[in-house]
């Protein structure tokens, strides 16, 4: 008899006879869903793309969302909560110790393979057999360094120890390392409450329709469904957004869709798989309007791209420093160049989760959100709703990675609205299509440069025209422009400067927050402007870089004068020098980028950031901040502040998010949590400290930065109140273009785990790598639809195809900073693509101007 025809299936887990319900799609279903075994994560199901839910059958691993139940039936099926204990310790201390992980969501899946390969193997397993056993898996934050590592520690049989890490400035495991090793420490989707119902969305079939009818009828009548929402169901506001309010829960009948994310209807059930099974039953009867999908005619267009909006320009940012055309004809030199960079996709390994849990009797709920603002979360909820923010407690569950990605709501207004309707506890996750189509990406820029220099290749003048695709609705589109407008002369002093950015609203997938925020094109544009006049002056690219990097008091991009924080830009420089000058004279192709990126929102922006410290009588302290845990270690951080300013054990300190207390700072986004956080946590300890640190008692701490400007406010104005530096070296084999090594050279001004901190820039660079070489996202010119829609086809790096990475860390402290951080996360790839780009140049004399780029031989195939 076949597992289809009988109504269970037996197996045993963890050598416990098991017999599960034979309608679940996959082993994994059956494991989470029904046997609540959640170490083996979901981050593809069913598509076997990213390893997250790896599990040995009869010894050997195996990706459970490919494994059916007919296969697992009879067999032997082991999780990491099947491991022997001390099987179990080795692999968790050796990841915390190694720094082997960060958001954590992949690793259980790796230590599962590691499991298998080391029980093959034993101390024979090499780091390359490793890492190509890895291939079955993605990391998307770890670059895979540490993560070999610790696997070569544990097939060493070398006993390592993790502990946490002391005060400001030492080494040590991240916060919760160990349970996030072996999948104990819960993501979202791994919470269960009594009564619990399952929502799934239903998404539009075209990216701009009018919206005539939708049908629900076959889906509620469908096995297990107990409710289905519209948009006529919503009460209190229909759109959200983080900056403008332009973004619709659901598109109602009688609305009209603008990208290929928009919502139609939410079907709740008691199982997930009755939940989406459901939603695809949902009819909806479209007008079929052509979608706007070049930024450039959709600028021209008399139509709006977007239903509600009055324009197809989102925001226009500009700034001008003396006679362009003037100083263009004085120069010795000028490089003319367009640029253009593509779509990326975030892919973080957890997709979009929220479990939202009302209390009737009080007339609450409790959202448990993956998000990275639970304030914004919890006001934009609250909008929906039509009640008051202070019935909506939100709390952070540190998330499965994010990037900038989860700034904007995804799916915990759908979980709260359904969940608040009916009065149940409602889980809503999204697939990966889902999440591949619903969530903003990073913007494609075109990129129009004139620069200029004198004879001696110092800057004369920085022209620039950008128009970025943004997508239909605003997210923060408009500030990653006007970033990009920022740094569009990279970290150098240029004296004359014309800028103008633009970004444009099409029906396109939404574009918004992605790590370095605009920057990154920007510097891919300026950088090979650097590189093009180098060759043309008859200098490296070293020296170009050495005479024009920004110093202390002189003028950079928007006006701002810099001060004693940017001695960082140089002193990458300069350290990288003695790599730079090896590599090229022992004949490699070498590439040099060098960056910067700001931390925080600035732009006179005022940032008010509140922590608190509380003792409780059990001998813990509670350290409560506004930041999102994502694998960036800002939990890790406001431990070890308070550890610094306390003298307290780090054991005795937990970290909490969640909306109980107003400190509501906005989005995690910028480096803002490391930098903001530290100075926050630091004054609620220094207030505890001066009230005797009393038991009970909430002692508040702030950190303001409100001495930033808007462009134009002031003659000289403070832009941005802190920027990380970083300069990247990327050595290559200039006949067959591989890349040997990367040496990654980044001030952070202080770091505050060098551990950690170096494996932010360890992945930041595999980003890179990606970003420069081989990831897309593209979307199809007639219906807007992306077509890139599994994790597979998005051209991220496997832990085979990445180089070797010497990562160094200066320190050059900012000025009025806490501790003098700047942060790392935000400037990581800045550096990496222009890096990539100058190597291929000089190992075959083409210029690049295009993101992703063609090796040459590449190139010639197509
Ligand atoms: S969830 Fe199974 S491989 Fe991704
Ligand atoms: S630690 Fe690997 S995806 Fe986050």
């Amino acid at each position: 008899m076949t597992a289809i025809e009988t109504t269970t299936v037996g197996f045993t887990v963890n050598g416990t006879p098991v017999a599960v319900r034979a309608d679940h799609p996959h082993l994994l279903a059956a494991l989470r869903e029904e046997l609540d075994i959640t170490s083996p994560k979901d981050g593809c199901s069913p598509s076997g793309q990213c390893g997250c839910c790896t599990v040995l059958v009869e010894g050997r691993a195996v990706v459970a969302c490919q494994t059916s139940l007919a296969k697992a039936e009879g067999r032997s099926v082991v999780t990491l909560e099947g491991f022997e204990d001390d099987e179990r310790q080795r692999f968790a201390e050796a990841f915390a110790a190694c720094g082997g992980l960060q958001c954590g969501f992949c690793i259980p899946g790796i230590v599962v393979r590691a499991k298998a390969q080391i029980d093959k193997k034993g101390a024979d397993l090499t780091r390359g057999d490793m890492a190509r056993h890895l291939g079955a898996h993605l990391c998307r934050c770890t670059g895979y360094v540490k993560v070999l590592d610790a696997i070569e520690a544990v097939a060493a049989g070398k006993e390592l120890e993790a502990s946490l890490p002391g005060g400001v400035g030492t080494s040590g495991a991240r916060y919760e390392a160990g349970e996030l090793t072996l999948g104990d420490r819960a993501y979202v989707d791994d919470i269960r409450v009594p009564g619990m119902l399952h929502a799934a969305l239903h998404l539009t079939d075209h990216a701009r329709a009018d919206i005539h009818r939708i049908d629900i009828e076959s889906a509620r009548k469908a096995p297990g469904v107990v409710a289905i929402y519209t948009a006529a169901d919503i009460s209190g506001e229909l759109r959200v957004g983080i900056i403008h309010t332009d973004w619709p829960i659901m598109i109602p009948a009688g609305g009209r869709t603008s990208y290929a994310g928009d919502v139609l209807a939410i079907v709740v059930a008691e199982t997930r798989q009755q939940a989406r099974a459901a939603a695809e039953l949902v009819t909806v009867d479209y007008g079929v309007l052509r979608p706007l999908t070049d930024p450039r005619e959709a600028l021209e267009d008399p139509e709006l791209a977007v239903w509600g909006t009055d324009s197809n320009t989102l925001s226009v940012s500009e700034y001008r420093r003396g006679e362009v055309d003037a100083a263009l004809s004085a120069s010795a030199h000028v490089v003319e160049e367009t640029f253009r960079t593509q779509r990326i996709e975030h892919a973080f390994l957890e997709p979009e989760a929220t479990l939202a849990v009302p209390d009737p009797a009080r007339g609450t709920m409790h959202v448990y959100s993956g998000g990275q603002g639970v304030w914004d979360d919890r006001n934009q909820i609250a909008s929906v709703l039509g009640v008051e923010p202070q019935r909506i407690t939100v709390e952070l569950v540190s998330n499965g990675g994010a990037f900038g990605g989860k700034e904007d709501m995804a799916n915990q207004a759908h979980a709260g609205l359904a969940a608040w309707l009916l009065q149940r506890p409602v889980k809503c996750v999204l697939s990966r299509e889902e999440s591949l189509r619903m969530h903003p990406k990073r913007h494609p820029i075109e990129m129009a440069y004139r620069v200029g220099c004198d004879a001696e290749g110092r800057l004369t003048v920085v022209q620039a025209r950008m128009i970025g695709d943004s997508g239909a609705y605003a997210s923060v589109g408009m500030k990653v422009l006007e970033r990009a407008a920022g740094h569009a002369s990279g970290p150098y002093h240029v004296p004359t400067i014309d800028v103008r950015s633009v970004a444009v609203r099409t029906n396109n997938p939404i574009c918004g927050a992605f790590r370095g925020f605009g920057a990154n094109q920007a510097q891919f544009a300026m950088e090979g402007c650097m590189d093009r006049l180098a060759e043309l002056v008859g200098i490296s690219g070293w020296e170009i870089r050495k005479r024009n990097v920004i110093r202390p008091g002189q003028v950079w991009g928007p006006g701002q004068v810099m001060d004693d924080g940017c001695l960082g830009a140089e002193r990458c420089l300069d350290e990288i020098r003695p790599d730079y000058d090896r590599a090229a004279s022992s004949g490699r192709a070498v590439g040099l980028g060098l960056g910067l990126k700001n931390s925080g929102l600035g732009n006179g922006f005022k940032e008010h950031i509140r922590a608190v410290v509380r003792f409780v009588d059990d001998g813990t302290v509670e350290v409560r901040h506004c930041w999102t845990e994502m694998g960036q270690g800002v939990h890790t951080v406001a431990l070890q502040v308070a550890v610094t300013e306390l003298g307290i054990e780090a054991d005795t300190v937990r970290v909490i998010t969640d909306t109980t207390r107003e400190l509501g700072a906005g989005q995690t986004t910028g480096s803002r949590g490391t930098l903001m956080g530290a100075g926050a946590v630091a004054d609620a300890c220094r207030a505890a400290k001066a009230d005797g640190c009393r038991v009970g008692v909430d002692y508040e701490g702030e950190y303001r930065v409100d001495w930033t400007h808007h462009l134009g406010e002031v003659e000289q104005p403070v832009i941005h109140s802190a920027f990380g530096y970083a300069a990247q070296l990327v050595v290559m084999d200039p006949e067959t273009q591989a890349i040997e090594e990367v040496v990654a050279v980044h001030d952070v001004g202080r770091a505050v785990n060098p551990l950690l901190c170096e494996g932010q820039v360890e992945g930041s660079v595999h980003m890179g790598l990606g970003y420069a070489l081989t990831e897309d996202f593209p979307a199809d010119a007639e219906t807007g639809q992306p077509t890139n829609m599994t994790l597979r086809s998005l051209g991220i790096l496997r832990a085979k195809d990445v180089p070797p990475m010497r990562v160094r860390l200066v320190e050059c402290p900012q000025p009025r900073s806490p501790y003098g951080i700047k942060g790392v996360g935000e400037i990581g790839l800045v550096p990496t693509a222009p890096a990539v780009a100058a190597a291929l140049h000089a190992a075959d004399g083409l210029w690049r101007s295009q993101l992703p780029m063609k090796p040459k031989r590449t190139a010639d195939q197509d």
